[in-house]
């Protein structure tokens, strides 16, 4: 059995950064209420008809392939993470590698559903497949456009403030090394939550899960006929296209599971938490950063954070804030790297990796 290790990493943000003040001009909310809740100053918002989530995926993907010192070509398989895909489907995997122009290789692309906990879901899984040996080139993406899919006026405002666009990449690859690269992954869900941080509309379920399918969804439940699309004019007139977040709950879910998931993967180890030289947390919310910090007796060193920067990229937040430590040389060789994440589903999970 091999271990995994990250062998090239690469992070792109679009240019346009999108201020607090900037956001204040759409909808009524400030600068102060932003800082203190989230510790969110600025995101960037990626170009509406120029650039897509495959396309940031595809420029963070050229640098991570190229800091492995290996060709495109040389990949040979693609996990995509991300919850605001360009098509409904066919997913990104594909999409990036037809734009990244390896498609006269075949090579198979899986798409994550994870949302925040997306890029350690892929992690996980492009883990195993190193591990028994049946990839040696993997390109793991986290990316997303968020910006065409929030509700921008004040009835958005509790969720359109936190997120931002972005793409982070990592080329992962085996190692004889048994102490070095991924020790272990930790993955957990629950399913009860599901509703708690959604975009359930446009869907296929067609109300099935609730019972007030008209009030609450949109759906025509009166009126069906076969050819009724699942989208009506209620949805559209409710903005049940843009995303739904009970915030405290997330809250108070996340700061209890993000410790305990930590916890979990050191022990399974042996490490404690003086051993982390760096934990790289989801970017979801600097306060949430902050709590769970303290509970893991952990000091500022010990952590990185650059939700001030970006805002919360949901799938891309750790491979981008992962990168942009490592070239601060926050990230060296030997250190005991420690990834978490939280969010909608509910899942979260975590990962240790000895860099
Ligand atoms: C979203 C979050 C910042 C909201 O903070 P909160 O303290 O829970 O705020 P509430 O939702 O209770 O709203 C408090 C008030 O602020 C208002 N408010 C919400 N968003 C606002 C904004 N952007 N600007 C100004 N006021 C806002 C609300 O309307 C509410 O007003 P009211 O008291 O008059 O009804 C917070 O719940 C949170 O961070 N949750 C976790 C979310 C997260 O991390 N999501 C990503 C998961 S991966």
């Amino acid at each position: 059995m091999y271990n995994s290790k990250i062998a090239g990493i690469g992070f792109y943000v679009p240019e346009n950064v999108v201020t607090n003040d900037d956001l204040a001009e759409y909808m009524d909310t400030t600068d102060e209420w932003i800082q203190e809740r989230t510790g969110i100053k600025e995101r960037r918002f990626a170009k509406k008809h120029e650039e897509s989530t495959t396309s940031m995926a595809v420029e963070a993907s050229k640098i991570a392939i190229e800091r492995a010192g290996i060709q495109k070509e040389d990949i040979d398989f693609i996990v995509f993470a991300t919850l605001s895909p360009d098509y409904y489907f066919p997913g990104c995997g594909v999409l990036l590698q037809r734009e990244l122009g390896i498609q006269k290789t075949e090579i198979g692309a899986l798409d994550i559903r994870n949302q925040c906990s997306g890029f350690i879901y892929g992690l996980s899984v492009a883990d195993q497949f190193i591990k028994t040996g049946m990839y040696k080139n993997i390109l793991l993406v986290g990316a997303e456009k968020h910006s065409m899919g929030l509700d921008f006026t004040t009835e958005g405002r509790g969720v359109a403030v936190i997120f931002g666009d972005g793409a982070g990449a990592v080329v992962l690859q085996p190692t004889d090394d048994n102490d070095k690269g991924v020790l272990t992954t930790k993955l957990h869900s629950d399913g009860s939550k599901a509703e708690e941080l959604a975009l359930i509309s446009p869907g296929a379920h067609g109300g099935y899960f609730h019972e007030d399918k008209e009030e609450k969804f949109g759906f025509d439940v009166t009126n069906t006929k076969l050819g009724d699309i699942f989208i009506t004019q209620k949805m559209l007139d409710n903005k049940f296209h843009t995303p739904y977040m009970n915030g405290q709950a997330v809250f108070k879910k996340a700061v209890q599971k993000f410790p305990e998931v930590i916890l979990e993967a050191l022990d399974e180890v042996g490490l404690k938490s003086t051993d982390i030289d760096l934990l790289v947390p989801h970017q979801a919310n600097l306060r949430i950063s902050q709590f769970v910090q303290r509970m893991a007796g952990l000091n500022d060193e010990q952590v990185f954070n650059n939700i001030q920067k970006y805002g919360n990229t949901t799938a891309a937040s750790i491979p981008i804030a992962l990168c942009e430590a490592w070239e601060q040389g926050k990230v060296k060789e030997g250190d005991l790297i420690v990834l978490a994440a939280f969010g909608s589903g509910f899942t979260w999970g975590s990962a240790l990796i000895r860099w």
